[in-house]
């Protein structure tokens, strides 16, 4: 079994420039499309693959060109898809307008990932050390993974993106809570002190503040941790590459706040490209990066 298993959906992005997004009933004319791998769950888990982490990707695709596009790269990252299914529904496809300002938007539509059943995840976390969940799949597959991956003794790491309603049983069994600061907004209500998403249950909570870094929270406290400077050309799956840069050094045993500060920098690569997870850096190309370009922020 791999150290890190990731659950959650695969996607193609479609991807289009666009100067500014369609308003309703409108017609915007946008640049070339360019279709990419993508999906939260397939981003996260390459994310922390080419950082050097042992994972694997619980997810299902479709019979298709998009599924082979998408088993192509995860294979291409060293991630593990035995556990990736085919079922009889068209690949998951996201629909993503990027603006020059590096912002995106994203229409999402699941397609073989909402056919993602609770069953899939039984018996599948025997020596996983970090399970990641994310909830572009169905919410009954997100709680029973939680549940089942705490009984197995694994980390539990949940990214509440796209947010959802979870059952305070869930809350209460995750090791680490990740949310961005809209999420946190949604959980608490907007003005309210993020260190009570612990009151919530979940152990430790980290709350990404985008081109401000993150926050990192424990019963110690809140600890800031900011972010290198960059020009952002696309944003698109920087929370992923987060997420999975913290799995990876999570399931390699430093503390959180040492996982969040790789995973801010790693972030921080991957909004300088395009796409997702062809913007991920590999572990050597982070230490390269971190030496030329973010020489104040390498501990
Ligand atoms: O988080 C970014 C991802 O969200 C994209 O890759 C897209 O597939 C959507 O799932
Ligand atoms: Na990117």
């Amino acid at each position: 079994m791999s150290d890190v298993l990731v659950i959650g959906s695969a996607n193609a992005d479609l991807v289009v420039p666009a100067d500014r997004r369609p308003a309703g009933g409108e017609t915007v004319l946008g640049g070339d499309t360019t279709v990419l791998p993508g999906g939260k769950g397939a981003n996260t888990a390459v994310a922390a693959a080419k950082l050097g982490a042992d994972v694997a990707l619980l997810g299902a695709i479709g019979d298709d060109a998009y599924g082979r596009l998408l088993t192509d790269s995860l294979r291409d990252a060293g991630v593990r898809t035995d556990l990736l299914r085919t079922v009889e529904r068209p690949t998951g496809i996201a629909y993503i307008t990027v603006t020059p300002d590096g912002e995106n938007s994203i229409l999402v539509s699941p397609g073989a990932n909402s056919v993602l059943e609770p069953s899939a995840v039984e018996g599948v976390f025997g020596g996983v050390e970090v399970m990641v969940v994310s909830l572009e799949i169905p919410l009954p597959t997100v709680e029973r993974a939680v549940a089942a991956a705490a009984e197995a003794g694994a980390r539990t790491l949940l990214n509440l993106s796209p947010a959802a309603e979870l059952s305070a049983r869930t809350l209460a069994a995750l090791d680490v809570l990740l949310v961005n600061e809209h999420e946190a907004a949604w959980l608490l209500g907007s003005g309210v002190a993020p260190a009570k998403l612990l009151d919530l249950g979940p152990r430790s909570a980290v709350v990404t503040l985008g081109a401000r870094g993150a926050l990192v929270i424990t019963e110690d406290g809140t600890t800031g941790i900011p972010s290198p400077k960059v020009e952002p050309v696309d944003t698109t799956g920087a929370g992923d590459a987060f997420t999975g840069a913290l799995a990876a050094s999570l399931a390699e045993g430093v503390t959180l706040e040492a996982a969040a500060r790789k995973a801010v920098q790693v972030a921080a690569i991957s909004v300088t490209r395009q796409g997702a997870q062809p913007s991920y850096p590999s572990d050597a190309e982070l230490e390269r990066v971190c030496a030329s370009h973010f020489p104040a922020t390498t501990s």
